[in-house]
């Protein structure tokens, strides 16, 4: 059967791009197609700033709005990173087996390391190897597809040479995997600078719908969207990137295609008030199931626990497999 790995890193309230991009399409497809495993992958919170609290606070945000957003525990697996020590032990032999120029090349290491020095602050190690370790969540269960958003594909590529090169040395340990991706919106904008991602570490939130914005927040920041002065609804991503932000956008919640949709609107105004509609329809769902899960964290708890037990059982095996590979003593 396949196996699929993903995870959302608790850097932030979860938004419309890490649903659309991501977490939709685990939910309507892969726990149903495949031995999926879902995480919240908690380490990844710590390569920049954190506060402590505020981490933890959002990881069983995330995990609880994973479930509400309708992960089934029945159906796949739901697990903090952090439970399962796999993780870093698999990491550090990886770092092994990286090097340092291609870890430089990242592009998200690049734009993050430049906006740390910009705020004075240093730059974490953590920040550098971060892709590393993203490369043994992924190896450690055998995973065959990684369905992510469209700013993850470096990474994957990543993974891949890193899982050939360890293969190639040291003997056939990993399956090499492939990142999926949602066949629209699978890079969704801010909404107030359309040219660069809606990312829930953004400072501002004006132009980032979150899952759990109330309806009227919703509306609010779709119809205040900036596009650009012309008047035609067409979808051209490098000349129209707000339209095109807003059709991919209503696209994706009503499983349209954006250029058939383009023609159907004369307005941007008409446009902005169907996304908004659409927006508020999708996420009433999972903002409700949110509510009552909240109101019950030992169940979560639960599913937590159960689901980092299931994880280490098949983790294990593999990274033990790649501890005796590379050459060390057996305990
Ligand atoms: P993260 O937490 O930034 O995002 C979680 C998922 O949401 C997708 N996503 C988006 N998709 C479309 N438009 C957007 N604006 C948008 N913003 C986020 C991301 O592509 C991702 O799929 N490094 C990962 C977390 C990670 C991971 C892993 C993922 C760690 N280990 C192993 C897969 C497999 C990250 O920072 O995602």
């Amino acid at each position: 059967m396949t196996r699929i790995f993903s995870g959302i890193k608790p850097t932030g309230h979860l938004t419309l791009g890490n649903y659309l991009g991501a977490l939709r399409r685990w939910v309507e497809v892969d726990q149903y197609q495949a031995d999926a495993l879902f995480s919240v992958v908690d380490l990844h919170a710590l390569t920049m700033e954190h506060e402590p609290a505020r981490v933890l606070r959002l990881s069983r945000q995330a995990a609880t709005l994973m479930m509400a957003a309708g992960l089934d525990p029945e159906q796949c697996t739901v697990f903090v990173q952090s439970h399962v020590d796999e993780h870093a032990r698999l990491s550090y032999l990886l770092e092994c087996t990286a090097t340092d120029g291609e870890l430089r090349r990242m592009i998200q290491y690049k734009e993050k390391g430049a906006r740390a020095q910009a705020a004075g602050a240093s730059v974490r190690v953590s920040l550098l190897t971060y892709p590393v370790l993203m490369a043994a969540d992924i190896l450690a269960y055998g995973t065959d597809e990684v369905p992510v958003g469209d700013d993850q594909t470096q990474h994957v590529e990543l993974t891949r040479d890193l899982a050939v090169r360890f293969n190639q040395r040291y003997g056939h340990t990993f399956t090499v995997p492939k990142a999926t991706h949602p066949p629209v919106a699978a890079r969704v904008m801010d909404l107030q600078d359309p040219t660069s991602k809606m990312g829930k570490s953004q400072e501002s939130g004006a132009g980032i719908v979150y899952l759990l914005d109330d309806a009227d927040v919703v509306r609010k920041k779709i119809m205040r969207a900036v596009t650009d002065s012309g008047r035609e609804v067409e979808y051209d991503r490098e000349s129209r990137p707000g339209i095109a932000n807003l059709l991919d956008m209503l696209a994706a919640c009503t499983s349209g295609n954006p250029n058939e949709l383009a023609g159907a609107y004369d307005s941007y105004g008409a446009l902005k008030k169907d996304t908004a509609e659409a927006v508020v329809e999708l996420l009433k769902p999972v903002r409700e199931r949110h509510a009552g899960l909240a109101a019950d964290p030992g169940y979560v708890d639960d599913v937590l626990r159960k689901g980092a037990e299931r994880a280490r059982g098949l983790a294990r095996p593999r990274v033990d497999a790649a501890y005796r590979a590379i050459g060390l003593l057996p305990a």
